[in-house]
Order: structure tokens, then sequence, then C-alpha cells
């Protein structure tokens, strides 16, 4: 089965095509960056507009860079949820529209599933059960994936999510959107031992996290530094979330006895958190797996996967199918 996957959920509009046979035939991104980096942050209604301009195109450059045809496509998945409501629809009705033109089945996925999963992409990848470390721009998740459609959530952010945290201290220092990686760059140059954060919540033994607070105290550092400071405080930030994040995964392996960590989801794709994790689980014998950069921020590649895999199963939308702006994963079935 050759299944098109579409991801509109929030800022980039993502199409990739999967096959049963040849796994993921190819993919292709747009990112609305730009269109929103003078607002300082995704403008929902304009992002829908975008995403209404683009996908029809994109869809055509795919097809016609591996030599198909529309009438090719054997199966449809578009993100169903979490995003933004406007921006989902215009991937679902472009979706629905096809697969109903077409005469093929059509499902609407869970954006943080595709997320979790995308690391099923690459040619390293765990086996189930495995654990998995969800961070996003809106997700800060501890998961037990016991098998496909099997997820028990150990613990949350109960604030912001680490992304947020990330896009929020650059903002106040004065970086671009989505500051995450711009902040990262900045903290290349800076010394992490340079400002002491504090490690939320890591003398709790349960799973939660909360962020907030460790974005006051770099505001609070950012105010009463001078801009010759931001590297460091940037280093120190980073330094802070990735410690953290690295004592909360730590425990949540020993009890759950899982000996294979994945890292999903945008801030996967943070350097100092791929490098430190690998360094410090090898020693611990856990092996530390994660999507390529590209695969942890949104992309349509995770998407096509999860439909595939789905679709194949024979699960289609029902006619009364709607989108869900919240979702949670732990609802979902094999
Ligand atoms: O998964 P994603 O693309 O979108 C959501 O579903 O939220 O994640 C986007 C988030 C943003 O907050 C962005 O700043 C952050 O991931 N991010 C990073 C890096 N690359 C993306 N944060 C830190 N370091 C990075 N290299
Ligand atoms: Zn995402």
């Amino acid at each position: 089965m050759r299944v098109l996957g579409i991801e509109t959920s929030c800022d980039e509009t993502g199409i990739a095509l999967y096959d049963t046979n040849q796994g993921l035939i190819g993919h292709t991104l747009y990112s609305q960056i730009d269109l929103h980096a003078k607002y300082g942050g995704v403008v929902p209604e304009l992002a829908s507009r975008d995403h209404v301009r683009k996908l029809p195109l994109l869809v055509q450059t795919l097809l016609d860079e591996h030599h198909l045809e529309i009438k090719d496509i054997e199966g449809v998945a578009y993100t169903r949820g979490p995003g933004l409501i406007g921006a989902l629809m215009v991937g679902a009705c472009y979706a629905k529209g096809l697969a109903y033109g077409l005469g093929i089945p059509v499902l609407g996925v869970h954006h943080m599933e595709a997320h979790l999963l995308a690391v099923m992409l690459e040619d390293t990848h765990p086996s189930y059960p495995f654990l998995a470390l969800l961070v996003s721009g809106g997700h800060t998740q501890i998961i037990h994936v016991k098998a496909f459609g099997e997820y028990q959530l150990l613990g949350e952010s109960i604030d912001d999510a680490v992304g947020e945290a990330f896009d929020k201290t650059a903002k106040i220092m004065g970086l671009p959107y989505p500051g995450g990686p711009y902040l990262a760059e900045l903290a290349l140059t800076g010394d992490k031992n340079r400002f002491k954060f504090s490690r939320p919540m890591t003398d709790r033994k349960d799973h939660q996290f909360s962020f907030s607070g460790l974005k006051t105290q770099a505001l609070t550092t950012i105010r009463n530094n001078t801009s010759a400071d931001y590297a460091d405080i940037a280093a120190s930030f980073q330094w802070a979330i990735v410690d953290t994040l690295r004592i909360k995964c730590a425990r949540a392996l020993a009890e759950t006895n899982c000996k294979q960590l994945v890292i999903a989801g945008g801030v996967g794709a943070n350097q100092v958190l791929r490098k430190t994790f690998k360094e410090y689980f090898q020693k611990e014998d856990i092996e530390v797996f994660y999507p390529r950069p590209v695969f942890c921020t949104d992309n349509g590649a995770m998407i096509a996967y999860i439909g595939h895999e789905r679709l194949n199963k024979g699960q289609i939308d029902k006619t009364d199918t709607s989108l869900a702006a919240r979702w949670a994963l732990d609802t979902l079935t094999p």
C-alpha cells in the first residue's frame, strides 16, 4: 500500500509517501517560519491560509519527483490533532477530498504518536517495548511505549513544555522565532557552568516536569546581566534543561526496567541533548535512539508512517470523524 501523509498541525506543511515494500519513498517540507517570524510566534489564521496555498503544490512536486501520479496513491493519512484547529482543517479537507475523489481509504492520525514513532523510519530503531522522552513546543512527556498504539503516560510538564521554555527564553534575549535552535547555537560559544540554574522537580520521585520557574530564573539572569553574558546564560540554561531531562529519564528507565530510550519531538534535534544522553546512558547499558533532526521537528514522513501502519490494518476514518485540537495519547488503541 502506498500512503500519502499530510502534516499541517502548526506552521510546517509536510508531505511524504510511504510504501509497504519500499518504506519511505520521499518527503518534502515547507516551513512558514519566515511568515510568522515578524510576529514573534505562529499566527493561526496566517498558518491556515499558507497551508491552503502550499499543500497542493507540494503534493504534485513530490509525486513528480518520484515519477508517480495522483492515481498511484492508495491511501491518505493526515494529522487529526493535536494542533491548531484551522491548520488541521486544511490538511483534513484536502486528504478527505483526495481520498473521496480517488475512492481510497483515509485516516486522521495523532501528531504525537507520529513524533513518538518517527524513529521507526530510521535503520537503527528500537524494538517494543521502550521508553520515550517526547519534547516538543507543546509537550514534555515520558511515555512507556509498550507496543504500537499502547502508550502509558508516566509523567508530563505541569506548566511550560521544554520547547516553549527554550522559545520564551530566546525571545527575551532578542533571538528570532522559533528560538530553540537559535538559543542552542548561541550556547555553543558559552560557558555552561557560569550560571547556576535549578533542576526543577528532580527531588521528586514522580515523573512530572515543570519549566516555568527555570524560565523565570533565566529571565531574571538576563535582566541582571548584559548581552555580553547571553551566550553563557544560554549555555547554562540549556545545560540545566538537558540535565533535568536526563535525571528524570534515568529514574523512569530504572522504574520500568526499559533498556531502550527514544528521544522524540522538535527539541530532540538539540545536539547537546543528543550527545549528553548518548554518552551518559551508554555507560548505564541503555541504548539511546533518535530520529534524524529533520524527523524530530514536524514533518510529513512520520504521518505517512503511522497512516501506513494503521490503514494497512484496515483502520479508516468514520464518516463523522472530526478534528481533535486536544487528544490524549493514551486513549489510542493498537
Ligand atoms: O515538534 P515540533 O517541531 O513542533 C511541535 O509539535 O511543537 O517542536 C518545535 C519546538 C520549538 O519549541 C523549537 O524551538 C524546538 O522544538 N526546537 C529546539 C531545537 N530545534 C527545535 N529546541 C532546542 N534546540 C534545538 N536544536
Ligand atoms: Zn510536532
